[in-house]
């Protein structure tokens, strides 16, 4: 499958959201829009927020959880990669934060800002440390909340994220018809201005006018985001589904990104790939922009859906823009 002598896969998975739900009613009350908008043009019913708390704890849980489930040591972790664009605070790196929560005395770690396409970055990063022969065991979190940067009277934005986290824990195989198998990502920043958050950075320091203009708030042009994310998930996907000789049939599961259940269909439309063999939990949880796919993968797997051996294509789509795809063979009994 790869000339690798070994591959990196991922052994174990995490999740936490958390308790409290807005649901589509929540938002007519505060917004003008409709369950009915929501629904037909998103596909999302409801979405969690944490109420206090922090992105990494969110990240915290989603790592106790994996090591609960897995029996991970916290000694034993060698890298934390924390996937993110809403850091608890610019610096120190939540990586740092989540580290200390659950005493990883051994492990070294950072954030990553890929935003939606960050847990792939994620990936194939952690992948890399486990190929290389340095590092054993690697964490990669995708973790976000979407909350502290949302403009709750904005219906543009406002209805779409929620807030989450979700961990996978990678190591290393000498058989690598499992693991992570190979990866097409990019991104192109002349795509910056249709969704970004301009206020905060060394662009526009913190100031009463960056706040009165919502600077700190996320900003999307709809639809521009929409029309890219559709080419450029499924261009990724088709490519490396070509690559690797594999049609509709041979994949398991399309697992995407979960911005848009309309994106979500129209790519795996452009891949061949029925519904049904389309990992979807947008529904419950809006976009948790890092946590989306390590979400749907550690609740399919939970629910028995993934079986050890299962063909898996990776595709996100996000901010910067950032995307790609990754193919992967599922390594878990
Ligand atoms: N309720 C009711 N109407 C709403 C609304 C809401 N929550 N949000 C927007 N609208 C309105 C708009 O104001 C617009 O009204 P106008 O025509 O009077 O100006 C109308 O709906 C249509 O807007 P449009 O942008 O064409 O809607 P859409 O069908 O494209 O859906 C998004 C909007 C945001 C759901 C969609 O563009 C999208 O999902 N974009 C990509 C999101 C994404 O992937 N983001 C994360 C990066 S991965």
């Amino acid at each position: 499958m790869t000339n690798r002598t070994q591959n990196a896969v991922i052994t174990g998975v995490g999740m936490y959201v958390p308790e409290t739900v807005l649901d589509n009613k929540y938002f007519e009350k505060i917004v003008d829009t409709t369950n009915e908008w929501i629904l037909s043009r998103t596909g999302i019913s409801e979405r969690r927020i944490i109420e206090n708390g922090t992105t990494s704890d969110l990240a915290t849980g989603a790592l106790r959880d994996l090591m609960a489930s897995s029996g991970l040591q916290a000694e034993d972790i060698d890298v934390i990669i924390i996937c993110t664009i809403t850091p608890d605070m610019f610096f120190p790196a939540t990586a740092c934060i989540v580290q200390n929560n659950v005493g990883a005395k051994n492990a070294w770690g950072f954030d990553l800002s890929a935003a939606c396409s960050g847990f792939l970055f994620g990936l194939e990063t952690g992948s890399a440390l486990i190929e290389s022969g340095r590092y054993k065991k690697v964490v990669v979190i995708g973790a976000d909340k979407m909350s502290s940067v949302i403009d709750y009277t904005d219906r543009n934005t406002c209805i779409l994220f929620g807030d989450a986290a979700s961990a996978v824990l990678l190591e290393s195989t000498s058989d690598t018809n499992y693991g992570i198998q190979d990866s097409i990502l990019h991104c192109d920043g002349s795509g910056k201005d249709a969704l970004c958050m301009l206020g905060g950075g060394s662009k526009n320091p913190a100031s009463y006018e960056t706040i009165d203009k919502g600077y700190h708030f996320i900003y999307q042009d709809g639809k521009t985001v929409f029309k890219a994310a559709v080419n450029g998930m499924a261009d990724v996907s088709y490519k490396i589904m070509q690559k690797h000789n594999l049609t509709g049939d041979d994949v398991a599961y399309l697992v995407p990104h979960q911005a848009n259940l309309r994106i979500i269909d129209a790519t795996a439309k452009k891949m061949n790939i029925t519904r049904d063999k389309v990992m979807i939990n947008i529904g419950k949880y809006g976009n948790t922009t890092a946590a989306t796919i390590p979400l749907c993968l550690t609740e399919y797997y939970r629910d028995g859906k993934v079986k050890k051996g299962d063909k898996l294509i990776l595709a996100a789509f996000g901010a910067g823009f950032t995307w790609g795809s990754m193919y992967i063979v599922w390594g878990i009994d």
